[in-house]
């Protein structure tokens, strides 16, 4: 019986102490990540003097190409609209005093582009590469039939949001091989993290740029070459149809300072210490069913009330408590769908 209770006990502390030294490595690798990232920033300038944004007139890509700017580095500025990339690189010049260059193009084009983007890159000294540009395929949670213009637009989505990552990639790499240095930091989302129904296309489009770049850091980094993969929660833009931020929710230029803070210290973050504590909430990796993630989503889509009750704890910071329950006990892992697919007509 002794034996018994002394083994029983031998497992339980063991089983404690795995738990404990867990939590403490989770906490120093948070604190490494978030806190003394903020304190011993990387040197970004030491990639090279050019960054390359894509989807750089608004958003996360205006964000990181403003901080990155400030940071010193010249930006090329590629996106759809000719005007707002004018507005956008004399903004840059007039604050930052860095040079910048545009290049027009739309990515969902296809192959097509990228000849164009290669002789206006051929010159440059390029250090660092953001593959920022992503759509998605409807302003709502939609099933997969239900896309509009389901031909044209899949297409588009795919091209967007997987070709241009690998298409920009091909052309900044070679080089940054052969000089043995470069950061390419591609922009992932938390709706890859784990399927999601009614975002089906373009969850998947987003954990295609996650495994591309976690496979291709390994890949590389023995050559120099760091490969960031970012993957946010909700931040404030005209794809989460600027939503008010607060705790929860990021502004896109407070996002962007953040998540380049973490430059070398990791290669596979949320960006910011936000949305790292709401996708380290346990139940996230407690494999909700996706079956009780399309019911939830299905509700909430079509149920004006439960919209609107979650736009109003998500946009009103004075029901915080809540809304922080909300995110971690059921929203947590749709969070950033919910938020993308209801317009805050609250
Ligand atoms: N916002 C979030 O909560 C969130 C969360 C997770 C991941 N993300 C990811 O972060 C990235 C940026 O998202 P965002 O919220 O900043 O989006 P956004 O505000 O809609 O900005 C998108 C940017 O990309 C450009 N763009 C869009 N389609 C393009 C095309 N076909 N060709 C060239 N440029 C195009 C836009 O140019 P125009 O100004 O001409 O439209 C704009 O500059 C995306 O990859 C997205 O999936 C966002």
């Amino acid at each position: 019986m002794d034996t018994v209770s002394d083994s029983m006990l031998a497992i339980g502390g063991f089983t404690v102490l795995y738990y404990m030294l867990k939590l403490s490595w989770i906490c120093w690798c948070g604190f490494r990540v978030y806190v003394l990232s903020k304190v011993w920033q990387t040197d970004l300038k030491a990639y090279g003097q050019w960054a390359v944004v894509t989807g750089a007139t608004s958003g996360i890509g205006k964000a990181y190409a403003n901080e990155l700017a400030r940071r010193g580095l010249d930006i090329v500025l590629v996106s759809r609209s000719k005007d707002k990339l004018h507005i956008v690189a004399k903004e840059i010049e007039s604050q930052h005093g860095r040079q910048t260059q545009i290049i027009q193009t739309d990515f969902t084009e296809g192959h097509d582009i990228y000849p164009a983007i290669a002789e206006a890159l051929r010159d440059l000294d390029i250090g660092i590469l953001v593959n920022n540009v992503g759509m998605n395929y409807s302003d709502k949670l939609v099933h997969f039939l239900d896309i509009p213009n389901p031909e044209q637009r899949t297409t588009q989505v795919i091209n967007c949001n997987i070709l241009s990552v690998t298409q920009m990639t091909r052309l900044v790499l070679p080089r940054m091989v052969a000089r043995g240095n470069g950061l390419i930091i591609n922009m992932s989302s938390e709706a890859g993290a784990q399927p999601q129904p009614m975002l089906s296309l373009y969850s998947a489009t987003k954990i295609f740029v996650t495994y591309f770049s976690r496979s291709l850091n390994s890949e590389y980094k023995s050559q120099g070459i760091t490969v960031q993969c970012v993957a946010p929660f909700m931040v404030s833009t005209n794809m989460t149809h600027n939503l008010p931020p607060n705790l929860l929710l990021k502004s896109a230029s407070a996002f962007a300072r953040e998540a380049l803070n973490t430059v070398g210290y990791s290669s596979y973050t949320s960006g910011c210490v936000s949305h790292a504590l709401q996708v380290g909430t346990p139940l996230i990796h407690s494999n909700i069913q996706n079956k009780l993630l399309y019911n939830v989503l299905v509700t909430l889509a079509k149920n004006e009330p439960c919209r609107i009750y979650y736009l109003t704890i998500l946009c009103d910071c004075k029901y915080l408590g809540l809304s922080l329950l909300s995110h971690s006990t059921l929203f947590c892992p749709c969070s950033s769908l919910i938020g993308c697919a209801f317009h805050p007509t609250v």
